[in-house]
């Protein structure tokens, strides 16, 4: 086994569910990991990185849906993934190997095999990256593509514990830093698509929630011809959420009082009384779930500036502001949540 590099934490790739991969995964999942808009981004950018007419292509760590073009039905797909039933049903393989690569991270092909190795909303959940990493670019031919494409949604007690702690844009430098780390790959690019609307019909489309964000870094195999591929162009992504959706998404706020980061119910919190701070109604709004992106993330970001902390995010009712109210601990501000409607007076608080 190659030792983790040293630039991680020597805690880097632990997770809070060790237990046995196989044992877990033996269970059916036939879900979507991504709405539909989504998953029409993926299936773009699959059509606009792989240029190859009738490509083999290695789908690793795969489920029921590889997500393929149509441009690509020509395809020789061979599936890599811990349940047989959802490969068994996947139409696009050709063949497929049920393989831990968290237990062992040499992949079961020889070497120059495949034209494209793709690795869908699933990196998050490799315990020995760059072991894998490097062992995709022996079964890449020279030049051929590794694309890795990423959402913000996962399931926490499987995920790595550096990708559970960073936030989006960490994540996409952490999977540039796989890449390079290797010393396989030319230089990685990104691409990012944030901000679409939600499709009609999805079962969030209330929430005023965007798209699934979808994130990609991918690199060729160092030794081919082409120095680099063309950045995707699909349209209507972009890096900043809408003005209009924003308005949308505070709407939304207003009415479902759900949290836009997690969706879990914001509590409602009575506000202090202090004569040096005048609060514009006698209540917030404030997202005391634990599991919440923004709170989780907001560790990292407090750490990084050397402040023991976090925050959470806060809803004002009157002026429909939304902003982050810091944390000092998980019990901070908790003391303060009410069920129901109450009167300072009623609360004993002056
Ligand atoms: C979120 S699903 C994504 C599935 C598929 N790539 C897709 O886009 O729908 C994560 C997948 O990673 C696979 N996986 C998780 N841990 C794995 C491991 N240790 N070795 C191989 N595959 C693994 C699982 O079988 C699961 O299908």
């Amino acid at each position: 086994m190659v030792p983790p590099d040293p630039i991680f934490p020597d805690d880097a790739f632990s997770r809070i569910d060790e237990g046995d991969d196989a044992a877990f995964y033996a269970a059916d999942r036939f879900v979507s990991h991504l709405d539909s808009n989504a998953l029409a981004t993926v299936a773009g950018l699959v059509e606009q990185l792989v240029a190859e007419e009738q490509p083999t292509i290695l789908d690793l760590m795969a489920s029921w849906d590889s997500h393929l073009p149509e441009s690509l039905t020509g395809a020789t797909v061979v599936g890599l993934g811990l349940n047989r039933n959802e490969l068994e049903s996947n139409e696009a393989l050709s063949e497929y190997v049920v393989h831990d690569l968290n237990e062992d991270p040499v992949l079961p092909f020889g070497n120059d095999r495949f034209d494209a190795v793709l690795c869908t909303v699933s990196v998050d959940y490799l315990t020995r990256p760059l072991e894998v990493f490097r062992e995709v670019a022996r079964v890449l031919k020279p030049g051929g593509l590794f694309l890795v494409i990423f959402s913000n949604r996962f399931f926490p007690p499987k995920v790595v514990k550096i990708w559970r702690e960073a936030r989006d844009e960490d994540r996409v430098q952490l999977v540039k830093t796989y890449f390079r780390l290797c010393d396989a790959f030319h230089e990685p690019r990104d691409f990012a698509s944030v901000g679409k609307p939600r499709p009609a019909g999805d079962r969030y489309a209330a929430s005023g929630l965007p798209s699934d964000p979808i994130y990609a870094v991918f690199a060729d195999r160092r030794g081919g011809a082409r120095a680099t591929r063309e950045l995707p162009n699909i349209g209507a992504g972009a890096t900043r959420l809408d003005p209009e959706l924003l308005r949308q998404m505070k709407r939304t706020i207003a009415r479902t009082l759900l949290c836009p980061h997690c969706e879990e119910p914001l509590s409602r919190w009575l506000v202090p009384q202090t004569p040096f701070i005048e609060w514009s109604s006698t209540y917030q709004f404030i997202c005391f779930n634990d599991e919440c992106p923004h709170y989780v993330g907001g560790w990292k970001t407090f750490e990084n500036q050397g402040i023991p902390g976090s925050y959470r995010f806060m809803y004002d009712p009157d002026s429909g502001g939304c902003h982050s109210v810091p944390v000092l601990t998980p019990t901070s501000l908790r003391a303060s949540i009410v069920t129901a409607e109450v009167s300072h007076d009623q609360s004993g608080i002056r």
